[in-house]
């Protein structure tokens, strides 16, 4: 059983390359994991409270709800319009995720871990976070954000006294965070000494009212952080799902780093304290640039994904989702920052997708229907070829990789696959072969069919139209298209019909 969950996305804003490429990630863990029969859970979904949202709506003269209604429907459209294959799609203002939260709340109350008092200090309504003095950097917090001085009444989380508890935890489960470099950052945070969490605020009423005591309302980490749970239906423990993926599941967070704290401290000690089961896993990715600046909404620099995909007019719109998958993960290796840009998305596509690729695909069926009759050949002696032992040591490897989070080296062994046939084929010249040795030419298609159809198996997590569309030309059947197929003992059957040759990368025109 796996359960995967993506951040639930702030409303204040409209959808941008970040939020498609975090979707993308856990899509890709998804698909992977139910490639291969797993149970899965995959959750994303929108973060509807605090001040910020509040906020943004004053700002546009609309009540929150409305304007998170509104919003929300941007986020939701765009894992549509990205062939995301969540399963749920959580909102923080629905009742079932108010029940959780508050739930949540109750049972680190009574455990004991919350109390009243008055905070006073910094806070940024940008990043909902609190800053201690010492944080700030000229007068901003660490990543710039404009933060304002508070003082107000506040229930606090005493995070205080599980300084050594997480450490611990963190000692037992040394691969809890991915990267690892950021795990040894969480480590040094948590050594450095823990200070109790203001979890509650009186200045604005836009969230989920403290229980007993509705003059506070719930600090927006808090009651975002508990959708996770919120989505295996706590606080209904004995629910069959709630079992099954918290209480038994792998569970993963995907993350950007600039949340991690919030996800690798703050979480697990709110669960500790609740006693309830920690996640598996935190895996934090790097932040995307646009020409090497940041991208943000006052430089004016947001790339929107629906913008940029419905930009490719030449090409169809399956087609440009994929490619803005498949350059996402291919182009920075997970954990490290990376820049966008149009023309580095249009060189990867072309020459990786269409030339390499795309290129094999259609030569390699080309020939199968001039010179099989669209059948794949017949092959004597039954002796693997090398090239399939090579094929298949890099399939491993992709698997490998995919499994290690290393989503761009495990393209690049697809494409060593690809490269390695089309070399192949030059090789070979198959097509001088039809006259002089009709039984080796028979050998080079067959061994070339099958490299495509490994290569059909292993994208399909990345591309999943595409790929599937390269193992409908191989009229791979769908109970066959598991990565455990990925063996030559699963190869095609000879005299089975492949379908007309079919241009499945186009080239974006530059
Ligand atoms: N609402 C909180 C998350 C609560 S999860 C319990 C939040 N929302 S956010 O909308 O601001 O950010 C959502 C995710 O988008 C974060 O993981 C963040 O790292 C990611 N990104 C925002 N800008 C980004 C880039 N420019 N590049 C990559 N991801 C970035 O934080």
């Amino acid at each position: 059983m796996l359960y995967v969950t993506t951040p639930i996305y702030y409303v204040n804003d409209s959808p941008h390359i970040g939020h498609a490429y975090t979707n993308i990630v856990c899509d890709i863990i998804a698909r992977f994991h139910r490639q291969d029969n797993k149970e899965v859970k995959f959750l994303t979904g929108t973060d509807e409270h605090g001040q910020k949202v509040e906020k943004s709506a004053i700002k546009r003269s609309i009540a929150p709800q409305e304007f998170t209604d509104k919003i929300s429907i941007n986020f939701s459209n765009l894992a549509h319009l990205l062939h995301i294959s969540n399963d749920d799609f959580i909102r923080t203002t629905q009742d079932r995720h108010k029940t959780s939260a508050t739930k949540l709340w109750e049972m680190i109350y009574n455990s004991g871990y919350i109390y009243k008092d008055y905070y006073e200090g910094w806070y940024s309504i940008r990043d909902e976070s609190f800053y201690q003095e010492s944080d700030l950097v000229n007068g901003k917090a660490p990543n710039g954000s404009d933060v304002e001085w508070v003082k107000e009444e506040s229930y606090f989380f005493r995070l205080s006294q599980f300084q050594d508890e997480l450490l611990e935890f963190y000692h037992n489960n040394k691969d809890f965070i991915y990267p690892q470099a950021k795990y040894n950052e969480v480590i040094s945070f948590v050594k450095s000494g823990l200070k109790d969490l203001s979890i509650s605020r009186t200045s604005f009423k836009w969230g989920i009212p403290v229980p007993d005591n509705d003059k506070h309302t719930m600090y927006v980490w808090l009651d975002a952080l508990s959708n996770y749970l919120t989505g295996v239906n706590f606080p209904d423990c004995n629910s069959n799902c709630f079992k099954q993926y918290w209480e038994n599941g792998k569970k993963i967070h995907v993350i950007g780093k600039d949340i991690l704290r919030f996800h690798a401290v703050y979480w697990p000690a709110f669960l500790i304290a609740a006693k309830l089961p920690l996640p598996t896993k935190i895996l934090a990715h790097g932040w995307w640039t646009n020409n090497g600046e940041k991208i943000s909404k006052s430089i004016g620099n947001v790339i929107d994904p629906v913008t940029l995909i419905n930009d490719f007019s030449d090409i169809p719109q399956d087609l440009s989702v994929d490619y803005l998958r498949y350059f996402l993960m291919r182009e920075i290796k997970f954990g490290n920052d990376g820049d966008f840009s149009k023309s580095k998305l249009i060189t990867r596509v072309n020459t990786e997708l269409a030339n390499n690729i795309g290129n094999l695909i259609h030569r390699t069926t080309s020939m199968v229907k001039r010179n099989c009759n669209n059948q794949v050949p017949e092959l004597k002696g039954c002796e693997v070829d090398e090239i399939l032992i090579t094929t298949e040591e890099l399939a491993l490897e992709c698997i490998q990789n995919i499994k290690l989070y290393k989503f761009s080296e495990a393209l690049e062994s697809i494409l060593n696959i690809s490269s390695t046939a089309n070399e192949y084929i030059d090789k070979q010249s198959p097509w001088k072969l039809k006259k002089s040795n009709p039984q080796q030419m028979n050998r080079v298609l067959y061994n070339l069919l099958e490299m495509v159809r490994y290569i059909g198996l292993l994208l399909i997590p990345f591309i999943p139209t595409s790929a599937e569309k390269i193992l409908n030309q191989l009229s791979i059947p769908k109970d066959q298209r598991s990565t455990k197929n990925a063996t030559h003992k699963n190869s095609l059957t000879a005299g089975s019909t492949i379908l007309d040759p079919e241009v499945i990368f186009h080239k974006i025109e530059q």
